[in-house]
């Protein structure tokens, strides 16, 4: 399998093939379980075929378990180590799409370099507002309700190597009434990110993402011009 296509769609052949997907994850995992839920239901042609966790204590791992899906915990205390043993994982699964999931770690360039335009990523906002180094988790609705914002949201978007700084793929936003705060704000956002990280999965996997410099086209807009 060549794993360094340029163009994030698979080859034409490749649809009658199931997906493989790798999933990252560092914590609960609900975003995790949401894509799982959506293969169950046929509405992805995919198969996870594993899930990498940044730290032991994951909840997605236990997730993983409940699904028969194999489990791998990088090395915390060694980067280096991890980094390596990330790309080797990846490879060894015969990979097509990455998706960070709750994935709170740097990717190195090693891997992002492997994976152009089919690695994704789930941010809890609308990018490129409270987006970066530093946000993610509930810090980012403590973020978005310090600042009174009356519109957040979630995004979808391929990973180069900025943090939160790859071509958009999905966004949809969410309204906030003052009586939300960072609790109820997050889950108002997860509502949304579960179904559009599947969704954002099912356009990939039906190759309807054409990636255009900094910008992510989606093949219907195209044929609605
Ligand atoms: C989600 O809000 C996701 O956008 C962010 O981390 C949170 C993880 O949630 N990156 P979960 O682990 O999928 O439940």
């Amino acid at each position: 399998m060549d794993h360094r296509r340029s163009d994030s769609r698979r080859k034409a052949g490749d649809l009658m093939q199931p997906l493989n997907i790798s999933v990252l994850i560092s914590g609960g995992g609900t975003n995790l379980e949401a894509l799982l839920q959506a293969i169950e239901a046929q509405q992805i042609p995919a198969r996870v075929v594993q899930v990498i966790a940044s730290q032991p204590d994951a909840y997605g791992l236990t997730r993983a378990g409940n699904w028969d899906i194999p489990t791998k915990i990088l090395p915390v205390n060694e980067p280096e180590k991890a980094d390596k043993l990330l790309l080797e994982w990846l490879e060894e699964a015969d990979t097509q799409l990455v998706v960070l999931a709750g994935y709170v770690k740097k990717v190195p360039p090693t891997v992002v370099a492997a994976y152009p335009n089919r690695m994704m990523n789930i941010h809890p906002s609308l990018i490129p507002a409270f987006a970066g180094p530093g946000w993610y988790g509930i810090k980012v609705h403590e973020g978005v309700w310090q600042r009174g914002v009356k519109l957040t949201g979630a995004t979808v978007h391929f990973v180069n190597g900025e943090m939160d700084g790859g071509p958009i793929i999905l966004q949809e936003a969410v309204a906030l009434s003052h009586e939300d705060d960072p609790a109820a704000i997050q889950q108002k956002v997860l509502a949304v990110e579960h179904r559009l990280l599947p969704r954002a999965v099912s356009l990939f996997a039906a190759q309807k993402l054409q990636v255009a410099g900094h910008r992510v086209i989606l093949k219907d807009e195209v044929s609605e011009q």
